[in-house]
């Protein structure tokens, strides 16, 4: 068998230990040919690929970013001022077949695989990856890239309450997530924040100020507010920049932002993503052997699924309001701007 191997979407530690454990699984145990398309769907849809054999799989498990480079190209979404003549899912289809490409191995976020769902509706062989920091793609406990962003998040935030305390500081940490708040709420957890705002959750300014205002009373040197990127917030600012402010100018206590931004998304995987996108890898081309197509590779209890790409598609995996972690930071006083 021959299969074709791309990585899309943005771009997280792990990437690589997957491609590594589906290029070496499928190479070794199953005897496949395989190639890899360069910068995610803009590859196979402009030929553009490598054959990847064991020498190239060597030393990339540890390997920050993708080896075969990543893009945001959505193929069946019509750019503006694109010629109408190019059918980018056509291409696809046609160079897919001219390559004699027997499986399509798509790692990336929810675009990825709603994109991924759309191709195996076209009638490809397709298997997705879940890939992403964000962790809010349907049907699976956890994604790659999260573990890695959240130990980066934590490392952060234990800095700043050294930083705070030093200086009697409001210190607001904006996080990535997309729309969601599991990088926000995990990190916030593991780094002691003191309010978490995330976007699943509406809050009210005067609940955070009579929070913070309640802190100072009650002789706290410096609070800790972790705040998601997606919260709603005026246009124009940050989310950090909006809570930082609205501290500041509403309570007259010194506050300071830090927009931790793509150095979520750097570096070498944990142990803990080297382990989960292998394993990923590895059950993909389980499945690509056993001619099982059409689905996205999952972990639901530490056990590895086959989830069919039909109910992933366009779908997000957001923080469900009643989720246990929150029940048990608020028993701890955290605040999460909703009373
Ligand atoms: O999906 C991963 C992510 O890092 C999000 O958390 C973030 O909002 C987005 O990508 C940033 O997109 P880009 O890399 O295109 O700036």
């Amino acid at each position: 068998m021959r299969i074709g191997i791309l990585t899309a979407g943005g771009d997280c530690p792990g990437i690589n230990a997957a491609i590594r454990g589906v290029g070496k699984s499928a190479i070794v145990e199953h005897k496949m040919e395989v190639i890899g398309f360069s910068s995610g769907f803009t590859g196979i849809i402009n030929k553009e690929y490598q054959e990847l054999k064991e020498d190239h799989l060597s030393g990339i498990l540890t390997l920050g970013g993708t080896i075969l480079g990543t893009s945001r190209e959505k193929p069946f979404k019509q750019n503006l001022g694109m010629d109408k003549s190019i059918n980018k899912p056509d291409m696809i289809k046609k160079n897919y077949h001219e390559l004699g490409l027997d499986c399509l191995v798509c790692i990336g976020g929810n675009g990825t695989q709603t994109t991924a769902n759309l191709l195996a509706q076209e009638g490809l062989n397709i298997i997705g990856i879940p890939k992403t920091i964000d962790n809010d793609i349907e049907g699976t406990d956890q994604t790659f890239g999260f573990d890695s962003a959240l130990g980066i998040a934590t490392e952060a935030i234990d800095r700043l309450h050294t930083t705070a305390n030093s200086h009697k500081r409001i210190m607001v940490i904006e996080l990535m997530g997309h729309n969601a708040g599991w990088l926000s709420l995990y990190a916030g957890v593991a780094g002691g924040g003191d309010v978490i705002l995330i976007p699943e959750i509406a809050f009210k300014e005067e609940y955070i100020l009579r929070y913070i205002e309640k802190r100072v009373r009650n002789k706290k040197r410096y609070s800790i507010v972790v705040v998601a990127e997606g919260i709603p917030r005026p246009n124009k600012k940050s989310a950090a920049q909006y809570i930082s402010d609205l501290i500041s100018k509403n309570t007259g206590y010194e506050s300071r932002q830090t927009i931790l931004g793509y150095i979520q998304r750097g570096g070498t995987p944990s142990a803990a993503d080297r382990i989960l996108a292998t394993r990923f890898g590895n059950f993909a081309t389980l499945l690509i052997s056993q001619g099982n197509f059409g689905n996205m590779i999952a972990i639901r209890g530490n056990k590895m699924h086959a989830v069919p790409l039909s109910e992933v598609g366009g779908k997000k995996k957001l923080v469900p309001i009643d989720y246990p972690m929150i029940k048990g930071a608020r028993k701890m006083d955290t605040c999460f701007g909703d009373k």
